[in-house]
């Protein structure tokens, strides 16, 4: 198993939450053991789907205190970083397909006091992230096409979480894993040194706070059982 020391963190997405009742499901997943809010934003042109903005961003960082993980599934990206950043954004990852200059958006990210993340489709090999490895806080792996909740996990990815997790050696990056996690697939992308989940189904499937606070606690603890040593 690759080393990995940091504690994993689990990074429930509220795409798969009530749309209607974003502020309640936000402090339920908060008050039920997420560690960070994953904000899915998609722009129908990148990605075949629109989903939230900046605004929406701003009316729920009162909700909670926990970090606001936001990916942009949107081409350009640049263009909007800074309202993203503004609404209260904790982390901004862009993805390294959405334009010519990723590396000038980590550097905008950084510019504005944010943490910087790069994510990758299942497409794109890890190579894309060589040159960022110094000017980014977190690396996003895609397990599914980006678009849509409820996909089925890639398993071609795991080798490239191990081969990533490789690239990163000692540098203090965060290295997360987004689609497809259940307790199953928390289990297979730990074991390769993912230290940080993204879940949506998983999470809210049943639909009350307790069914987040058990689907919650049984992808971290399958996460926490497939890295020990
Ligand atoms: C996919 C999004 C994911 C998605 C995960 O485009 O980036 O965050 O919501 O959903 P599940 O966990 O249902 O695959
Ligand atoms: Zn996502």
């Amino acid at each position: 198993m690759a080393p990995n020391h940091n504690e994993i963190l689990i990074a429930p997405s509220i795409l798969s939450a009530d749309f209607a009742r974003l502020g309640a499901e936000v402090r339920a997943i908060d008050e039920m053991g997420a560690d960070w809010i994953h904000v899915d934003v998609m722009d129908g042109h990148f990605v075949p789907n629109i989903t939230i903005g900046p605004d929406v961003v701003k009316a729920l960082r009162p909700h909670t205190k926990k970090v606001f993980d936001v990916h942009l599934m949107i081409a350009p990206a640049d263009p909007y970083i800074e309202a993203f950043a503004k609404a209260g954004s904790d982390i901004i990852t862009v993805h390294a397909e959405a334009g010519p200059h990723i590396h000038r958006s980590m550097q905008m990210i950084r510019s504005l006091g944010k943490q910087a993340g790069v994510t990758i489709t299942p497409g794109t090999h890890e190579s894309a992230l060589e040159y960022l490895l110094d000017s980014v806080d977190l690396i996003l792996v895609m397990t599914v096409n980006p678009g849509f909740g409820g996909q089925a996990f890639i398993h071609s990815q795991v080798e490239k979480i191990r081969r990533i997790r490789a690239m990163i050696g000692k540098r203090p990056i965060r290295l997360e894993v987004d689609g497809g996690v259940n307790p199953e697939t928390a289990a297979l992308v730990a074991a390769a040194g993912a230290d940080t989940l993204v879940a949506g189904s998983a999470v809210f499937k049943g639909g009350t706070p307790d069914h987040y606070k058990t689907n919650i606690a049984a992808i971290r603890s399958a996460a926490g059982r497939a890295r020990m040593p």
